[in-house]
């Protein structure tokens, strides 16, 4: 990064923060290539999460709605733009650096729950405090504690083909929630489960946004789903555009 650009990018990471944003993204473009086809879903996005918002994303399949989240949690990286989370300026940074910011700062949640099959739901919900500078006691505090939220305390030995998928979803949300990142980024959390469970894991997001302050971005298809959230955002030609209210109720 030159100079300019340098002091471009510090100056919005302060604005960020006195506007109490949390998440910004600007003009960001993504382009994939992949041989001969070149694929871009984001394409001049521009997004502002404000700390403790509960936001919902929208979209048709393949409009970006997962290559965004990973541009958030610096698991991807734009093609151009700039993409501040957190008060930092994340977008030329290395994977290592990124990779202890993650732990810290975004918790993930998958449609798939991503859970690891060989490993208990306490050993699952473990996982990312190893990579923490922790003693074993304030690890099992934290571990005891994510579960207890969840409402799953007692069933820290099962392993996940022991538990239900609506279970499985709450055991990947302690995971997540673990480190006590500041934003949680989900998608399609409900995508794998039945209605019952689906109210269960959003009830259970929307008390991590209310009663822990959490900034929370749920991608979603379902519009019941969406209307958990104070906002919804949709994904449209590689940019967002506030969702339309008449459109609201209609499955995407
Ligand atoms: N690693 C990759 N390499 C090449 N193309 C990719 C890669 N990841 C995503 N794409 C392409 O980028 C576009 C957006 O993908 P993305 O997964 O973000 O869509 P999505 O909105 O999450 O869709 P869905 O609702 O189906 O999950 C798609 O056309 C996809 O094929
Ligand atoms: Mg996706």
């Amino acid at each position: 990064m030159d100079n300019s650009s340098k002091s471009e990018s510090n100056r919005m990471s302060q604005n960020d923060i006195a506007n109490g944003t949390v998440i910004a993204v600007h003009g960001v473009r993504k382009t994939y290539q992949k041989g001969d086809v070149e694929v871009t879903p984001l394409d001049g996005a521009d997004l502002e999460v404000a700390t403790g918002e509960f936001l919902a994303l929208m979209g048709p399949s393949g409009s970006g709605k997962s290559t965004l989240l990973n541009l958030v949690a610096g698991i991807d990286k734009a093609t151009a733009g700039r993409v501040v989370v957190a008060g930092e300026d994340i977008t030329d940074w290395d994977e290592d650096r990124l990779a202890d910011w993650r732990t810290r700062t975004i918790g993930y949640v998958f449609q798939q729950f991503n859970l690891m099959p060989v490993l208990t739901a306490y050993e699952n919900v473990e996982l990312p405090l190893l990579l923490l500078p922790l003693s074993r006691t304030k690890r099992r505090k934290l571990v005891t504690t994510a579960l207890e939220l969840v409402e799953l305390s007692d069933r820290g030995k099962h392993y996940p083909r022991q538990l239900s998928g609506g279970q499985e979803q709450r055991v990947a949300i302690a995971r997540a929630i673990a480190t006590d990142p500041k934003i949680v980024l989900a998608d399609e959390p409900t995508g794998n489960l039945d209605r019952a469970s689906a109210d269960g894991v959003m009830e259970l997001l929307a008390s991590l946004n209310s009663r822990f302050e959490k900034t929370i971005v749920l991608v979603t298809h379902d519009a019941a789903v969406a209307s958990r959230a104070k906002r919804i955002l949709h994904l449209d030609k590689g940019v967002l555009v506030e969702m339309d209210s008449s459109l609201q109720g209609v499955q995407v």
